[in-house]
């Protein structure tokens, strides 16, 4: 049995019903993720891209030269291309993805932009330990700059946030910086929107994962009885991806069949969001000291810059 059928099987027998967020970003899903992106609804890149467009000169200059830059996820280009220009000399780059496909495009595309960095690209869950011996650590480099833009970070819940930034810290080192867009609260009817933009590009990207389900496990659904809804809980503070059972309807996978009643969701995915100041005291919690942060003219999203504490 393969881990996505596994995994299915556990989130649909708990109570509530779930499935893990990373099954959304398949090939299609991670190209309906780029649609989102660029929908009015969505302000998390916008707003992010603006930090870098801004602020990538102070951020270079915190860094200073010869670094080795880590970056989580290779999903983000161009704020990549903005950041690696911006650097002084930089040494090396190590962008480290599970997906080989979406590797290989951003690798190529850095390779012929910045022909005298080293790039060591690693296949690797960066949510899982990561031996060091993996990141081809650069000797010369005066310091390793971990960047993590885009507010991935508010996939995991509070706890799981505190794990990843203290491995973030290990793998940073003494002299290590740390960058990491924070999406951050703000009305809710905004949240909202966000999650379930006008164009309904969210609630194709939200479905697709019921469309995985039936053709990668055969399972037996009627996708057209599920409806994609966004919601906010207020007391995680974090906006949660649903798919909706609009009528009562079974999900048949294997031997396994899964009833569900009207209005009984699964929760597909969660993206906490952040105050200033919580976040700071999650990264002091984990070990590290905010050294400062910048936002984007409308206070929508910030980045913030973390050193391993003593
Ligand atoms: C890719 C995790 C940053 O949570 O804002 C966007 C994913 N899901 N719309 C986010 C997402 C639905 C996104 N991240």
């Amino acid at each position: 049995m393969s881990s996505f059928e596994e995994d299915v099987l556990i989130g649909l027998s708990e109570s509530p019903r779930w499935l893990p967020c990373k099954y959304l970003y398949d090939a299609k899903g991670s190209a309906l993720f780029e649609k989102i992106c660029d929908t009015e609804d969505y302000y998390v890149t916008r707003a992010d891209l603006e930090i870098h467009r801004h602020q990538i000169a102070e951020v270079a200059q915190l860094i200073g030269s010869n670094a080795h830059l880590i970056e989580f996820g290779s999903g983000s280009g161009i704020k990549t291309e903005l950041l690696i220009s911006a650097l002084l000399q930089p040494r090396a780059y190590t962008p480290i993805e599970i997906s080989q496909t979406a590797l290989d495009a951003s690798v190529d595309q850095l390779r012929k932009r910045f022909q005298h960095l080293d790039v060591h690209p690693l296949q690797a869950d960066y949510t899982e330990d990561i031996d060091p011996h993996h990141l081809h650590l650069d000797p010369v480099a005066r310091r390793r700059v971990i960047y993590f833009p885009g507010s991935t970070i508010g996939n995991f819940t509070r706890d799981q946030a505190s794990t990843f930034l203290k491995r973030m810290g290990k793998m940073a080192g003494d002299d290590g910086l740390i960058f990491i867009g924070v999406d951050l609260i703000k009305p809710i009817n905004k949240l909202l929107r966000a999650y379930d933009d006008s164009a309904g590009i969210t609630a194709e990207f939200n479905l697709n994962l019921l469309q995985r389900l039936r053709n990668e496990l055969n399972a037996d659904i009627d996708c057209d009885a599920f409806a994609h809804e966004s919601r906010f809980n207020r007391a995680l503070q974090r906006v949660e991806m649903h798919l909706v059972a609009q009528s009562p309807t079974s999900i048949g996978l294997g031997e396994q069949h899964f009833e569900f009643s009207k209005g009984e969701s699964i929760h597909t995915e969660s993206s906490h969001k952040y105050s200033i100041a919580g976040f700071q005291d999650l990264a002091r919690e984990s070990g590290l000291n905010p050294v400062r942060y910048w936002l984007d003219s409308q206070a929508q999203f910030s980045m913030h810059c973390l050193e391993p504490g003593q």
